[in-house]
């Protein structure tokens, strides 16, 4: 009897803090994790900005007329960068580090070809730190694979270099916060490398964003929709599969959310909310890795879904799907109350009757809110929408190449901005924000889909900057 009245009143007891942590305003800290569940959501826990620390947002450095660069991770993405940098002004190459001496054979055959001296080479997996000690070294380009993204850009920064480092910059919250501490302690750019928010249509359509030409967006999708099946067996020590088979969710989002996050103003008057993710089982992956790794399990499923509410009452819809026969997609699509932007499978434009300029139509154009313009109309826009930027660097970006050109774009960016002492097109926070959709998603898919609250990584300031910003002189 007294064990059944002690068994009540313990149920009793559990019952009423369960109900507090699922309904109530307070918390209810989860024993061994760093998040709680409050108001109907997961939360994690944001660090205070420490002592010494200042906010990067609008940082810029002095100018560096010369921008001396060491790379490292010369696998299948990094040499392009090497051979991009060959074809910009105003850049010495000082240093090229990888784990295989072979790799870096081939980037030094590179400079010779481009007529530039030889750079001083760094082999093995700690061989990077002597790159970053070094004092004649201003920024520090970093494409190895993701476990070494955030670790040798915080040794980097440690030292005194701007950092640009490959997508995703951080694998975890707590290597996205520790770029963002660390930015803000040694007040060094950390960049993600995040070139198709430089891709000719995305570009294009930020511009027409920003000029009111699909109203106010209340929608946009992003995706990372690639077959990787041909080239899982590429990757230096199956690093990829290897990721993905131990990690759920969203592991590389930031193709298709960096673009939509900048014509939503993310951190600069609008701030991503929180995130709702679902995935399916995984098939192809775990056949995958099955035969690969002998794995009797895979993380992450073959397709994975994410919605994001933000601050402003928009929602963003991402994919990722590595594993099944379709064709390569982004999405990118912006659904506005006057216009519609669509990148993915079809190219195309719906506006209503008198938003698009007369000026800009050609003649006799019919505007139907309810299709796809005409293809003259399309390239109409798409020429008076074309953004400063690429009107200044778009044919040389087409010769030089790299994702037919936006990858160049993207590093005569990063450096005319160094060399003007100008801020970068993406900051510390955009690298966090765009990064942290892995972690997040997996811990949302883990349990059941529930709402996971994004950090604010700018500590309360993303509505200092209004509207995303290309710096020039
Ligand atoms: N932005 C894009 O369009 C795009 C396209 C492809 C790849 N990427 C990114 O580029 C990065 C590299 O991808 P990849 O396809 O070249 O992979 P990869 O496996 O071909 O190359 C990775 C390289 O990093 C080197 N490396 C690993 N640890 C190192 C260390 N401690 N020090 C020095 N070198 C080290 C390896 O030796 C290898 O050569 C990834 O982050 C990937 O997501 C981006």
């Amino acid at each position: 009897m007294k064990l059944n009245r002690l068994f009540i009143i313990c149920a009793m007891l559990l019952a009423g803090v369960m109900l507090q942590s699922c309904c109530g305003g307070e918390a209810t800290t989860i024993a061994g994790d760093n998040y709680k569940f409050q108001d109907g959501m997961i939360v994690f826990d944001e660090p205070a900005r420490a002592a010494g620390q200042q906010s990067m947002l609008g940082f810029a450095a002095e100018p560096i007329p010369t921008v001396r660069v060491g790379f490292i991770g010369l696998g299948m993405r990094g040499p392009g960068a090497v051979n991009r940098f060959t074809h910009l002004e105003g850049v010495e190459i000082k240093g090229l580090c990888d784990l295989e001496q072979s790799n870096v054979d081939k980037c030094q055959k590179m400079l010779e070809e481009a007529g530039m001296p030889k750079a001083e080479g760094y082999v093995g997996p700690e061989a990077y730190k002597q790159l970053c000690e070094r004092d004649d070294v201003d920024l520090i380009y970093i494409a190895t694979d993701w476990i070494h993204h955030t670790p040798i850009a915080v040794y980097a920064m440690e030292h005194g270099k701007h950092v640009a480092i490959e997508v995703p910059a951080a694998t975890s919250l707590e290597e996205c916060w520790q770029l963002v501490d660390t930015s803000e302690r040694t007040r060094r750019h950390c960049m993600m490398l995040e070139n198709c928010v430089y891709d000719f249509f995305e570009l294009t359509c930020l511009n027409m964003a920003q000029q009111g030409l699909f109203g106010e967006i209340l929608h946009a999708e992003g995706a990372y929709i690639h077959n990787l099946s041909d080239f899982w067996d590429d990757y230096h020590n199956n690093w990829r599969l290897d990721f993905n088979q131990k990690n759920r969710g969203d592991v590389y989002a930031t193709h298709g959310f960096g673009p939509v996050c900048q014509a939503l103003n993310i951190h600069r008057g609008n701030k991503l909310n929180y995130l709702v993710c679902m995935d399916t089982k995984s098939v192809l992956g775990l056949e995958k890795a099955k035969a690969k790794m002998g794995s009797t399990e895979f993380a992450n499923g073959d397709h994975t879904n994410t919605l994001i509410k933000t601050e402003q009452g928009q929602t963003i819809e991402l994919q990722h799907n590595v594993y099944t026969p379709r064709p390569y997609n982004r999405l990118y699509q912006l659904t506005g109350t006057k216009g519609f932007a669509n990148k993915y499978p079809i190219t195309g434009f719906t506006f209503m009757p008198g938003q698009v300029p007369d000026d800009v139509l050609p003649k006799d154009a019919k505007i139907n809110p309810h299709g796809f313009v005409s293809q003259a109309v399309k390239e109409a826009v798409l020429g008076a929408y074309k953004h400063p930027i690429h009107q200044e660097i778009e044919e040389k970006a087409k010769k030089v190449g790299g994702h037919g050109g936006m990858d160049f774009v993207m590093d005569f960016r990063l450096v005319y901005c160094l060399q003007n002492g100008l801020p970068l097109d993406q900051d510390v926070y955009d690298a966090a924000e765009w990064s942290c959709v892995g972690e997040l998603s997996a811990v949302s898919a883990k349990h059941n889909s529930m709402p996971v609250a994004f950090p604010d990584f700018t500590r309360g300031e993303w509505n200092k900057l209004q509207g995303v910003k290309f710096h020039t002189k």
